[in-house]
């Protein structure tokens, strides 16, 4: 359904403050419309959208590896993307790029200026859902009515109208009137928002802050990044249960530890000088935040189960591997991981396996590598003799996966595999399960040296 901005409670976008734990939290308390904090074009478009299957997320990761930008399904039919841009090319990749996980595209116009009104107009055109805008009031009434008329002949859904001019600091008082006018000039839904300490302090006066200017909704920013039970109709909770209730969703969705402590930060703004101020103010991890709020036990069920569902999908991908490759019937299956420690230095797995191969004048193994999107780990599946084989497990690195398999066909063929103190006695056992094979016994960096140089032919020593 398409998001409606009439009559709507709406959290504002706040950069810092407003990532998951808080828009969640307000949607919580009863927020209808939760706004991201603004991400910047060029930010968002170096991204990679990732499905986080064990937070059940989705992660727009930067470069850097840092998340940028998480969603989730409980927020996704209320939640309006706030980008920041001054390119209509630039930003209609962004929207195109993240239309499908959130429910409207809010420009952010602080001071509007020429090209904006063609980067709405681009959006409107170009995207599928909802495109909103939010603004300053411009120094006379004359010109913003006029702007405002402009902005609303793009097409856009609604207009968030911050009613202080842009000179203006958060102490001066809020044009009402400037925002009453706007409201009454066009027929789009017009958002109020600058409210917050001076007119707005509790849930009462968001209704009153609505009713003067006369608009379709209300905004509010700081009043709810001070106590986000500000959106409660029952009125405000204990400020300590509100930041029990932000630290359960910033532990459930691993939230960084700096942006959780800041916005806990922002709630005891006036208590940091308190002793739970001071124990805050200390911590540096999540781990340090949850023994603070006496949260310990729920941050270590929550890492608990988040492991355990690691290890589900991580059963249910390699089904998964499996099924994808129709002639995979037949592949043998071991859990088994490479462990460097445990292998004659610089002689692996592979290695013997090619040697083997060579030996037996089969061509040389194939290694199929694949690498899944929930942690980046891979699985390999090599090919020996037209018979398929691969670990169980997956690995951290691609090397580690081809290892892994190696091992796998190693074991299966009865052939060795330069595991340290891997005993003659154990390939008589393999051989005797009908396997024939001549290799020498490996157990030292000698005989290590010694097949290195029987493997002088291969092009390909190192990567093996
Ligand atoms: C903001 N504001 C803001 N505005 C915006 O359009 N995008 C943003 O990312 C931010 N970031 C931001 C961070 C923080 C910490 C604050 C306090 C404010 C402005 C905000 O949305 C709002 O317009 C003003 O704060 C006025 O509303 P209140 O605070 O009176 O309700």
């Amino acid at each position: 359904m398409v998001l409606s901005f009439c009559d709507k409670l709406i959290l504002a976008p706040m950069v810092r403050v407003g990532t998951l734990p808080m828009r969640l939290l307000a949607l919580d308390y009863g927020a209808d419309i939760v706004y991201c904090e603004e991400l910047v074009d060029i930010k968002m478009l170096q991204c990679r959208r990732v499905v986080n299957e064990v937070l059940q997320t989705v992660d727009y990761i930067a470069p850097t590896e840092r998340v940028i930008f998480q969603t989730c399904d409980k927020e996704k039919d209320r939640l309006v993307f706030q980008l920041g841009t001054a390119d209509p090319e630039r930003a209609l990749a962004v929207a195109k790029f993240i239309e499908n996980d959130v429910a409207a595209i809010d420009v952010n116009m602080g001071c509007p200026k020429e090209y904006s009104t063609k980067i709405l107009k681009t959006l409107v055109n170009g995207t599928s859902k909802p495109v909103t805008c939010k603004i300053r009031i411009l120094p006379t009434l004359e010109d913003t009515i006029s702007l405002v008329r402009i902005i609303e002949r793009t097409g856009v859904a609604a207009i968030a109208v911050h009613g202080r001019k842009k000179e203006e600091r958060p102490q001066h008082p809020v044009h009402c009137d400037f925002i009453k006018a706007i409201s009454e000039a066009v027929s789009i839904p017009v958002i109020a928002n600058g409210g917050s300490q001076e007119l707005i302090r509790e849930y009462t006066d968001i209704e009153a802050f609505r009713s003067i200017t006369a608009t379709s909704s209300v905004m509010v920013a700081r009043a709810a990044m001070w106590n986000p039970s500000i959106f409660r109709k029952d009125g405000f909770l204990p400020l300590e249960d509100v930041m029990r209730d932000y630290i359960k969703h910033a532990v459930r969705y691993n939230n960084h530890y700096t942006n959780t402590k800041y916005c806990l930060c922002q709630m005891m703004r006036d208590q940091l000088e308190s002793p739970l101020g001071r124990k805050l103010h200390a911590t540096q991890s999540t781990l340090d935040i949850c023994d603070v709020f006496e949260m310990t036990s729920f941050y270590e069920s929550c890492q608990l189960s988040q492991e355990a569902r690691k290890g589900f999908l991580n059963i249910n991908e390699t089904i998964e591997a499996e099924n994808d490759n129709t002639e995979n019937y037949d592949t043998v299956q071991l859990p088994v991981k490479f462990e460097k420690k445990d292998y004659l230095p610089q002689v692996t797995p592979k290695m013997f396996l090619l040697e083997w191969c060579r030996k037996e004048k089969l061509p040389q193994p194939v290694y199929y590598t694949v690498q899944r999107s929930l942690d980046k780990f891979f699985h390999s599946v090599v090919t020996v003799d037209e018979k398929k084989f691969c670990s169980t497990l997956w690995d951290k690195s691609k090397k580690l996966a081809e290892q892994a398999a190696a091992i796998v066909c190693l074991r299966t063929l009865g052939l060795p595999e330069g595991k340290l103190g891997e005993k003659e006695s154990d390939l008589v056992r393999k051989r005797k399960r009908g396997i024939q094979d001549e290799s020498v016994k490996m157990t030292d960096s000698q005989g290590a040296d010694q097949f290195k140089k029987r493997l002088h032919h291969s092009e390909n020593v190192d990567n093996l």
